[in-house]
């Protein structure tokens, strides 16, 4: 079993008579009809998992922002828009996205340290919810432009806790070594000069402390100091309404429990309780990640005695590779943080002919692999899901080696629809003059 019952049980993916699907619709059925690299998602998991968060939450009065860089896909955006989301965004091209996508700009909280004039000046003119301001000086450009422009910009401060999240370092935020957010000290005289500016609506407070967070402990904790400051800058005359927690929810990749949201909620909601502040969450990874799988075919197999792969026992005679069509500029995750991926053959093998496998792609680095020592039964051509693939997958996939992006789809019952095409040669040499 190179996949734990955890995660059979938290992924999309189950097999039917043998052979893998998406809710309805059988995974070799799409590889067949689109060819692969592909992303599938499942639109029942999106939303169920839209709906646990929302439930969650529910007394008190609160709204999701969708975290867009966990997968920015306009069909992605649009199922969630629908579902009443609003956005966490980091860019104009976020922005952008969310606004093609059907999105309410009035629901869209921008977050991010390096915000340009540009993207204030478009987030200023589509009439935002809320800037998550991160320094000083992001507060002077946002009232210059506001000015500028005749606008009144809505802002909260995004502090940053000093809380350690307990997770991968590049994913931390709320640690004062991390590049994020402004300090708890320095908080209360930028909200008293924000709140001297006419060209400025201070609106509440905002953190986000890391990613794949599993325990709730240091989120309390972040929600403690957050809850001090709004006491703090309360006596001071300011009124804070709106109170945003960030994203961070962690989820089964490998055997760790899902978060408990529901416990997580109920202690937010006593937090919470009276005192009149609307909350705000910025999941992404929660909402998506388990909702997709990656599609991808076995190239070659280039098991360790160069010829073949009968009765070769990878430990004494080297490493097993799997040649992929799928690689890190599809799916980055492995490479960049060593994650570890479920992966599954769409159809059902017996473990009597397994053996060790590397699962790498044809990309010229050795950094390029998707999982490693893999307990497998493998033969050219065969379809893989890997697993957990809907969040920071599609949307952290580049043109390395000019490979073009893989098709994105969406499964709904025994339907699904391309809502990406995959890229062509064409569209990455468009943009380019000799
Ligand atoms: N809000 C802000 C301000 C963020 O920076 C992030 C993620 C989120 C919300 C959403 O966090 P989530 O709920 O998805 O954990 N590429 C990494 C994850 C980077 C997360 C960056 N910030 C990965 O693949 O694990």
């Amino acid at each position: 079993m190179t996949v734990t019952p955890e995660l059979m049980n938290a992924t999309a993916a189950t097999y039917r008579n043998g052979t893998l699907y998406v809710e309805d619709t059988p995974l070799a059925e799409i590889a067949d009809a689109v060819g692969t690299p592909v992303y599938v998602y499942s639109s029942d998991m999106l939303k169920s998992q839209y709906a646990k968060l929302d439930s969650a939450l529910g007394s008190l009065p609160h709204q999701l922002h969708y975290a867009v860089k966990a997968n920015s896909t306009l069909a992605i955006l649009k199922t969630f828009a629908e579902l009443g989301a609003g956005f966490d965004i980091v860019s104009g091209g976020e922005l952008s996205r969310v606004l093609a996508a059907g999105g309410n700009p009035e629901s869209v909280v921008f977050s991010g340290v390096g915000k340009s004039v540009e993207e204030i000046d478009f987030a200023l003119k589509t009439g935002i919810e809320c800037f998550n301001v991160e320094s000083n000086s992001e507060l002077i450009r946002i009232s210059e432009r506001a000015e500028i422009l005749g606008k009144v910009a809505p802002v909260a401060l995004r502090i940053n806790p000093n809380v350690d999240p307990k997770t991968h370092p590049y994913i931390s935020t709320g640690l004062k070594e991390n590049k994020f957010g402004i300090s708890q000290e320095t908080a209360l005289a930028l909200y008293q000069r924000a709140d001297a500016d006419q060209n400025l609506r201070v609106r509440g407070v905002a953190c986000h402390i890391g990613s794949q967070i599993s325990d709730s402990a240091p989120l309390f904790d972040a929600l403690d100091q957050l809850l001090a400051l709004v006491d703090q800058v309360a006596m001071h005359g300011i009124q804070l309404t709106d109170i945003d927690l960030g994203g961070g929810f962690g989820v089964t990749y490998e055997n760790e429990a899902p978060f408990d949201v529901d416990a997580w909620g109920a202690t937010v909601t006593e937090r919470l309780a009276h005192r009149g502040l609307t909350v705000s969450v910025e999941p992404g990874r929660f909402l998506t990640a388990n909702a997709g799988v990656l599609l991808s075919r076995v190239e070659y197999l280039k098991p360790a005695n160069g010829t073949t792969t009968d009765g070769v026992d990878a430990d004494e005679a080297g490493k097993n590779f799997a040649i992929m069509d799928a690689a890190m500029n599809d799916l980055l995750r492995p490479s960049l943080y060593q994650a570890w991926h479920g992966v599954l053959n769409v159809r059902e093998q017996s473990s009597s002919q397994a053996r060790t496998w590397d699962l790498v792609g044809p990309i010229c680095e050795s950094g390029d692999w998707l999982a490693k020592n893999r307990t497998l039964s493998l033969s050219e051509g065969d379809l893989l899901a890997i697993l957990s693939t809907g969040a920071y997958g599609s949307s952290l996939s580049s043109n390395y080696n000019t490979r073009n992006r893989a098709a994105e789809v969406v499964v709904s019952g025994d339907r699904f629809r391309v809502v990406r095409r995959r890229e062509s040669l064409q569209d990455q040499l468009s943009t380019e003059i000799l």
